[in-house]
Formats: structure tokens, sequence, C-alpha cells
């Protein structure tokens, strides 16, 4: 039997599973390490230069330590910096993770986006060049929230979370111009899809979510080749920075596709 492809699943904290289920979806046959980066969580509230300083020399670590076949960044935060830097540094596939401007703007039909992400993933020049490069004549609105990502924690370590607070994050995206509405949000931070049935439950009128997760394991997937015939029977790992042991296991346990994270 071949061996299972490893493919280590980085983010800030509990956001990148996410985009890990849909991999897992697309690559039952490989064997993950999900490592969550709460010791410097949130990611939103740091410079860029804290940001490339801790990321860079710690994927390093997590590449030694875990020898991965290919690593995805399952965080719009980091991504929208630090892809460079990685492909300059090591020798491993990179998959990343920014936010999905393009097909928002292309399937628009009111040309009212939004883009709703942390305070960091909108002020980036990176997001900017986006829109700039892929707007196709929409009207773009940049929201940055400063408490979505930590609330979406909160609430998957099942801690209640107000409508109200969330409501607060979100009412921003919501705009009429020039008698057309808003009617596309990308969430751009993979912490949102986390809270997706009340983004859609607390929505003023009906959008369309832009959730790039999918299109982001059509690539890994993609890059790894052929898939093994078999799910890999080795589970699944999961690390926090912190070391604090990891208490939601069988909250877990779905992102993982049914393996019980270690
Ligand atoms: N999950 C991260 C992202 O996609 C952000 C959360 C944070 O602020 O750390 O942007």
């Amino acid at each position: 039997m071949s061996v299972p492809p490893t493919i280590l699943v980085f983010d800030s904290g509990l956001g990148g599973l996410t985009v890990l289920r849909e991999i897992v979806l697309a690559r039952p046959d490989a064997h993950y390490v999900y490592v969550a980066d709460d010791a410097f969580f949130p990611y939103g509230h740091h410079g860029e230069d804290q940001i490339i300083a801790r990321v860079v020399p710690l994927i390093g670590e997590l590449i030694e330590a875990h020898a991965p076949d290919l690593v995805v960044i399952a965080c719009n935060t980091a991504s929208t910096l630090v892809m460079s830097h990685l492909r300059g540094e090591y020798n491993v596939p990179f998959v990343g993770t920014v936010p999905a401007i393009k097909p928002a703007c292309a399937s628009s039909k009111t040309k009212r986006v939004s883009v709703l992400g942390t305070r960091g993933t909108i002020k980036r020049e990176y997001t900017r060049r986006l829109i700039h490069d892929f707007a196709q004549g929409c009207e773009v609105t940049l929201v940055g929230s400063a408490e979505l990502a930590s609330l979406a924690e909160a609430a998957l370590s099942g801690n209640e979370v107000s409508d109200a607070d969330i409501f607060a994050e979100l009412a921003p995206c919501f705009v009429e111009s020039g008698g057309a509405r808003t009617d596309t949000i990308v969430l751009a931070c993979t912490h949102y899809p986390l809270l997706l049935d009340r983004l859609v439950r607390l929505a003023p009128w009906p959008v369309d979510w832009i959730n790039p997760a999918p299109a982001i394991a059509r690539r890994v997937s993609d890059l790894l080749g052929a898939a093994g015939r078999e799910s890999d029977e080795a589970g699944a790992e999961m690390i926090f920075t912190s070391g604090r042991p990891h208490t939601l296991s069988r909250a877990l346990v779905p992102f993982f596709g049914g393996r019980v994270p270690a």
C-alpha cells in the first residue's frame, strides 16, 4: 500500500477547519496535521511585520517536524502577506487563502460586492490589488471586522454569542447605492463560514456568500496528483501552539471527516 500524503493545514485558530473539511472531502486518502497558532491569535490585531516574523519561521519548524507533502495557509490575514516569503524559503508546495474577489465580482448581478475580512486583510495592498485587477465594474465595499473571528471561535467552543454582536460586524456589508443593493459577500476570513447559518439568518436581505474553501480543496487535490484508493487510517493530528490540550475533540470530528484528532 502506498504511503498517504501528509497535508499540513495552518491557521491562527479554528477558522482553517472550514478549509480543512473541504480538503478532507476531496482527499480522504491523505494524512492531516492541523495547526492552530492560538498563542498568537487573533492575527487580525497584529502588524504586517509581526505576522511575517511570526509565521515564516514557525512554518519552517512545522515542515521540519512533520515533513508535509503540501502546506495550506488557511488564513487570509497571513496569506495576503507571507506566501512569497514561504515559497522563497522552503521547498514544499504551498496553497494560500486570499479574498475571492474575482469570482464574486464576476457573478454579482447588481455590481455591488462586499468583502468581509479581518482589519488586517482589508488593509492589505494585496487586497487592494485584487480589487483593482478584478472588480469588473463592481462597486466593492471593504468591511474590516475586529471581532468576528473571535466570536466564531467562541461559538465553536460552545460559548454563547449574541445575534447583536454578530450583526454589528455584519451590518456594514449591506449597502444600497444608486438604486442597487449588495448581492454578494466575500467571506475573506476562514473563521466566518463557522457562523454561516447565523450570517444568513441575520442578513437584512438575501445575498450570495462566497467561501473559497471548495476551490482551495480542488487546487490542493490537483497539486497532489492522483488520489490513493483508501482513506487514511492514521487519523489526524491537531496542534495548538499554546500547547493547551484541546477539549473540543468531539466538536471537531466532522471537520476531520470523521477522524478523531489526536
Ligand atoms: N482565520 C483568519 C483569516 O482567514 C483570521 C483570524 C485572525 O484574526 O486570526 O483571516
